[in-house]
């Protein structure tokens, strides 16, 4: 997974980034460079702006004033699709996962070639396993959420975004809603995550 820019461009730019919300200003003027195979963690008290940032970042949200340049060309991200379709995934600080269907079904939801379900599946499930062997996230396809703890369940969002050839991976407050241990397999995982292009965190401090 290597898009390193020969150009020296950044992969991507944030430049002026200004977000209002009624009565707040959440995004003041943000200028936010990220270069191929780096990791960055954003920090700030509650409220800070952290999610908006990502949020916007992700097509969840539309700035107000400012730029968004990916390897230097300005995008308009106006949609979680067409964020993923620019190679940014988000794992959010609520999981998104459906308890009720299986690690292979919840990462074959939305994908574009689900078809023959069955035959798809398969496929998806063949994925996964290299996935999470090549990152290390100890997925299995066949599991029903509903088992599996926060944790896992994090990891099971991790390997969606990979799916979805996401080379700029956002985990707002990844560790937020882990207990200890879990926290410490997240930091063992996150070598393997420096595999993606680029990683953005966020991390509340008091
Ligand atoms: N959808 C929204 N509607 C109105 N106000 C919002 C919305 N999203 C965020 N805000 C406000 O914008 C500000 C920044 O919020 P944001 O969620 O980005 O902060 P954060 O740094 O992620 O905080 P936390 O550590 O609590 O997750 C806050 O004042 C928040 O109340
Ligand atoms: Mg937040």
């Amino acid at each position: 997974m290597s898009s390193q820019s020969d150009s020296g461009v950044p992969m991507l730019q944030m430049r002026g980034i200004t977000k209002h919300f009624p009565g707040v200003l959440a995004s003041d003027q943000v200028d936010f460079d990220v270069r191929a195979g780096e990791v960055h963690t954003l920090l700030g008290e509650n409220g800070a702006g952290k999610s908006t940032l990502m949020k916007i970042l992700y097509g969840l949200y539309q700035q107000d004033e400012g730029d968004i340049l990916l390897h230097g060309k300005p995008v308009s991200l106006t949609s979680p699709a067409n964020a993923i379709a620019h190679g940014i995934g988000m794992i959010h600080q609520h999981f998104m996962l459906v308890p009720t269907l299986t690690v292979a079904e919840n990462v074959s939801l939305g994908l574009k070639s689900t078809r023959g379900v069955l035959s798809d599946l398969k496929t998806v499930s063949k994925r996964i396993t290299e996935l999470s062997r090549t990152f290390g996230l100890h997925v299995y396809p066949d599991e029903y959420v509903w088992q599996l703890s926060v944790g896992e369940r994090q990891r099971v969002e991790i390997i969606k975004a990979l799916y979805r050839d996401a080379s700029i991976l956002i985990l707002d407050e990844p560790t937020a809603v882990l207990t200890p241990s879990e926290v410490d397999d997240i930091s063992l995982s996150s070598e393997n995550l420096l595999m993606m292009d680029a990683v953005l965190c966020s991390s509340l401090i008091n």
